[in-house]
């Protein structure tokens, strides 16, 4: 083992430098001090954990607040050369019903906020975007054969536009990146995609509406360019589902798949004892494994399909995730300004050497 546990973050060689020809390396949440520096030292992406989503830039309707999604950007911009990733532009939750018109549920009405949400967010930073989750989890119960039936009945975009919502909302995306030249990659982002069932849904959804809008937008790009992974795993998670859905969107022409939001939750409730922080790592080393053989960037040399192009945790340190009771992430802050690394963070550095060293 090239490292053991336990030191100072910057003690270990960069995840952003040990991945760069692989894929990007991400995160999200909060910059109080000493966090920025370690996410400037460690990443190349950041996601805004909830800042952009809907009930933070447009609770109330026409009143777009942009002023602490500017500052945390601005602020996450100026730790160097990193990546902002949008999340999200259409989603169920962590959004006011007026958006879907609730309670008339009127189509034309909802249309036309969605329309004029994404116009306004996606308009406002667009530009400065590698990607964004348009649509996020869209799917419910699963039905493989059939992914108009499988988007979730029960959310207020569902119930007042039909299935249809997902490509309205991506029809509009595209619209507001195309007609500014912009880059900025449109996503469709979901948990459990390690099932297979729910993975087919989604395969047969993005294969379907790519399907009807080829030739729709410059350069050849798909409409829908990317399948967000979220990654909230845990000790049950099995590394061969997640590749056999990697493996399945790998069939999507043109179509890139990132690990959004990755954590790895235990179930614990206080701190892991070693043989718990050990098992964590051999998790986070398998996965990384996977992620590698996978990978977009030049340093794969594997036979398989090259389609990860980032792999984003869901926070820094364990106490700052929406999951801390799980300790799911590669840091943890034990305070007095020291973030330490966990096994999970030399199992992620060096998931070869971690899975044979022990
Ligand atoms: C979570 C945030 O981490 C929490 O701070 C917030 O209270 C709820 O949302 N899937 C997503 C993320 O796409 O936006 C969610 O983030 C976690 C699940």
């Amino acid at each position: 083992m090239t490292k053991t546990a336990g030191l100072h973050y910057d003690q270990y060689p960069a995840l952003k430098e040990g991945y760069k020809d692989y894929f990007l390396i991400g995160t999200c949440g909060p910059l109080a001090a000493p966090r920025a520096e370690l996410i400037g030292y460690h990443f190349n992406a950041y996601t805004p954990e909830n800042e952009m989503k809907a009930q933070h830039v447009q609770n109330v309707k026409g009143a777009f607040t942009f002023g602490a999604l500017n500052a945390l950007l601005d602020n996450v911009a100026a730790l160097g050369d990193i990546k902002l990733i949008g999340h999200t532009l259409a989603w169920h939750s962590q959004t006011p019903d007026w958006m879907w018109d609730a309670p008339a549920l009127d189509r034309a009405a909802a249309l036309a906020n969605l329309n004029a949400h994404i116009d306004r967010v996606l308009g406002e930073y667009g530009s400065r975007l590698y990607s964004i989750d348009v649509v996020n989890e869209a799917i419910g119960t699963p039905h493989p054969n059939d992914w108009r039936a499988s988007v979730n009945k029960g959310e207020g975009w569902y119930l007042a536009l039909g299935w249809e919502w997902v490509e309205l909302a991506f029809v509009r995306a595209a619209r507001v990146v195309d007609k500014n030249g912009w880059s900025c990659k449109l996503y469709y982002n979901d948990f459990d995609l390690d099932s297979a069932a729910k993975a087919q849904s989604v395969f047969a959804m993005v294969r379907d509406i790519n399907a009807r809008y080829a030739g729709t937008r410059p350069n050849g790009k798909p409409l829908v360019e990317g399948v967000g992974m979220q990654g909230h795993y845990n000790e049950d998670t099995k590394p061969a589902d997640v590749e056999a859905s990697v493996r399945l969107f790998a069939a999507l022409p043109g179509v890139r798949v990132s690990f959004t939001e990755v954590d790895l939750a235990w179930r614990n409730t206080g701190t892991l004892t070693r043989d718990q922080a050990v098992a964590q790592g051999q998790k986070y080393a398998q996965l990384f494994q996977i992620f590698k053989e996978y990978a977009a960037g030049p340093a794969n040399t594997s036979a398989n399909p090259k389609l990860i192009e980032r792999v984003s945790f869901w926070g820094t340190n364990d106490g700052d995730s929406w999951k801390a009771a799980g300790l799911p992430l590669l840091f943890n802050a034990p305070g007095g300004g020291q973030i330490i690394a966990k096994e999970a963070l030399v199992a992620a550095l060096y998931p070869d050497e971690y899975q044979n060293g022990r």
